[in-house]
């Protein structure tokens, strides 16, 4: 009797940490828009201009990187921020005016600079171009 309670009182708590982590790892992913993007070539990603449906800052997934780019609007120009640590090269997350990474605490602004270390250098930045009512982000 006292292995079965044993066994349902385990299992309750495996249920409870179970549940508990889905929404931690939830609560970690970015609360901003994202979009799924490619471009014509492997060394541009274009997005629609008009993908900003709320606020200044769109995440962009495409297949051509590793991690997502963050893209600020900024009156009628554009900045891409590589979400990619520059300490370590773990991916970051973007909240409402820093990015930050969960792996050792750095925090960086909206322009890529280092605002927490140990990062020591800026986030990659991409040039961007508006052609047509495309936002087009140059790789290389
Ligand atoms: S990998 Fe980002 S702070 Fe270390």
């Amino acid at each position: 009797m006292s292995t079965r309670r044993g066994f349902i009182k385990s299992g309750c708590a495996a249920c409870v940490l179970t549940a508990s982590g889905m929404s931690f790892l939830e609560s970690c992913s970015t609360p901003l828009p994202m979009v799924k993007a490619t471009g014509s070539n492997a060394n541009v990603v274009e997005v629609a201009a008009n993908s900003f449906t709320a606020g200044n800052m769109l995440v962009v997934r495409t297949k051509q990187l590793e991690y997502d780019i963050l893209l600020v609007k900024n009156g009628a120009s554009y900045k891409a921020l590589y979400l990619r640590c520059t300490h370590e090269g773990v991916g970051l997350t973007p909240a409402a005016n820093k990015i930050f990474c969960s792996a050792h605490g750095s925090v960086f602004d909206l322009d890529g600079k280092v605002v927490k270390e140990p990062a020591l250098r800026p986030l990659t930045t991409y040039q961007t171009e508006v052609i047509n009512n495309q936002i087009i982000i140059h790789l290389s």
